[in-house]
């Protein structure tokens, strides 16, 4: 990349350009240092270890709140911007980092050192008694915590502004999937309901439906561990720049391409929630890993957005992991890993097994047809709690009614109801939609996919998946944040973001399963 001024050396003016990326890379230090210290948390730390873990989370977050204000950035930034030679490409390295820094310097700038600080401290102490509250059932012990986080979330969209037709939810919403508004998630939530709602009727009232013998199978943790660590190298996570561990809540932090952090999480009878869990965040894994060194540190050198990243992490557990073409590999696999214990399950029963659609109160277990009315409940929920129009303790009983609405169901009690899921302990008010956007881009991603590669389904019934990494590599992973989500998916699609190709898919491979 060209800049204004000849090379310097220690000592010697550095053009803005290099400043700004100096910068940048120092706030990228401090950023995966708070990330590698919160993914100990979740995995390693020991329970006396809190306190000062919170003080140290705050810490850094204030440090990195304290670099992507630095005036000196906003200086680099306007040399950068009136540098007409740097910015002529917008697509290119040089543009978009400047344009993507000068969205994050604006926007940290609206946020007071102290919000920044109390958020990390007390998002870290909320965490950690939302595992207790959860374990225990007992949404009265997690309320106060919550109600913290809440108002200083208030506080923080307060800060950040929303546009005049928009609300609240829409400034948090920012932080994970840029551009994303409400009322846009909305639009494409309320049709995609019907959608949802009419298939999972139609498949209920089907004349057969697959076999459930997979899932009733109890297999011993050691052998499943075993089993989802050969999957994920399989399809292409390398160990040798990344770990997978055990947690409450599965994930994938990256502090860098070359270590990649996942955890995933066993039971005896649930193979398959270990395997989708392990594969679904080796999907977010090999994103983190396929991204350029280059250019890490920097924009160019990081993921687009939540709903991308997610689209890589739902497209490997699910249009590769419940493929009929994966488990043809894969079914010989189980009987290699868990002997005896499988020889009677036929292919068929593993498919379906997999395939099983059933609705369910826990969303990380969901089949595919009802996971994303999961994620609608949620939205509604997180939107009028944000807007200031639902108290925390009302969140059980506004849970409870989503829950009887959208998926027929009574809550039995919190932990399989509004305390499943970390999210809101953590502050990530804003996030779930893009659970949702990821399914909808996993699918047309992967039709895009699987219209350039010869014989994809072919060659996962032989375990070869490097070609579709290697596809994923070059056009999601290699350009960073070049474009953004929606241009992406024009960009590699042709074609703009669409619920299309997600109810083509899922009606093409289930109904044939229960029989419509
Ligand atoms: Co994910």
């Amino acid at each position: 990349m060209t800049t204004s001024a000849s090379t310097t050396s220690v000592g010697q003016t550095t053009t803005p350009y290099e400043g700004l990326i100096g910068l940048a890379r120092e706030a990228a230090l401090l950023g995966s240092t708070a990330s590698l210290l919160n993914w100990d948390q979740q995995t390693m730390m020991p329970p006396g270890g809190l306190a000062y873990r919170s003080r140290q989370l705050a810490c850094l977050a204030s440090l990195h709140h304290g670099v992507l204000t630095d005036p000196r950035l906003g200086e680099h930034l306007a040399g950068c911007e009136s540098d007409q030679a740097l910015m002529a490409d917008p697509t290119g390295p040089a543009a978009v980092n400047v344009r993507e820094l000068r969205r994050l310097h604006d926007r940290q700038r609206k946020l007071p050192r102290s919000l920044v600080e109390e958020l990390a401290r007390t998002t870290s102490l909320a965490q950690h008694e939302w595992a207790e509250a959860r374990r225990d059932s007992d949404f009265a012990r997690f309320r106060p915590l919550l109600e913290k986080v809440v108002a200083l979330l208030r506080h923080k969209a307060q800060c950040l502004g929303w546009p005049a037709d928009g609300e609240p939810w829409d400034a948090l919403a920012e932080d994970y999937e840029p551009g994303c508004t409400a009322a846009a998630v909305e639009a494409i939530f309320g049709p995609l309901r019907e959608r949802l709602q009419g298939l999972l009727g139609e498949l209920m009232a089907g004349s057969t439906r697959p076999s459930d013998a997979l899932n009733e199978l109890k297999l011993p943790i050691e052998k499943q561990q075993k089993f989802v660590r050969f999957v994920a190298a399989q399809i292409g996570f390398d160990f040798s720049r990344g770990r997978l561990d055990c947690s409450a809540h599965p994930f994938c932090s990256g502090t860098h391409c070359n270590d990649v952090r996942m955890t995933t999480r066993f039971q005896q009878t649930m193979v398959c929630e270990a395997l989708g869990s392990t594969m679904h965040e080796t999907g977010h894994g090999i994103y983190e890993q396929g991204l350029p060194a280059e250019n890490i540190g920097t924009p160019m050198g990081e993921s687009v957005s939540l709903g991308i990243h997610e689209s890589q992490s739902r497209m490997w557990e699910n249009q590769v992991g419940r493929s009929r073409a994966f488990w043809s590999w894969c079914h010989p696999k189980l009987a290699e890993f868990f002997g005896a214990a499988v020889e009677s399950l036929s292919l068929d029963d593993v498919y379906g097994g997999a395939n099983i659609v059933r609705p369910g109160f826990i969303r990380v277990e969901a089949d595919e047809v009802t996971y994303n009315l999961h994620v609608m409940a949620r939205f509604d929920i997180e939107r009028v709690l944000i807007r200031g129009d639902l108290k925390v303790s009302e969140i059980p009983g506004a849970w409870n009614d989503a829950y009887r609405e959208y998926l027929g169901l009574e809550v039995p009690d919190d932990r399989r109801g509004c305390l499943q899921d970390i999210h809101w302990s953590s502050g990530s008010i804003g996030y779930f939609p893009t659970y949702t956007l990821g399914n909808l881009y996993a699918a047309q991603l992967f039709d895009k996919a699987a219209a350039d590669i010869d014989g994809l389904f072919e060659q996962f019934a032989r375990g070869e998946f490097a070609a579709l990494k290697a596809w994923l590599n070059e056009h999601i992973h290699s350009q960073g944040q070049r474009y953004r989500a929606a241009d992406l998916c024009k960009q590699v699609t042709g074609k703009p973001l669409s619920a299309d190709p997600l109810m083509r898919y899922l009606e093409g491979k289930l109904r044939p399963l229960y029989g419509q």
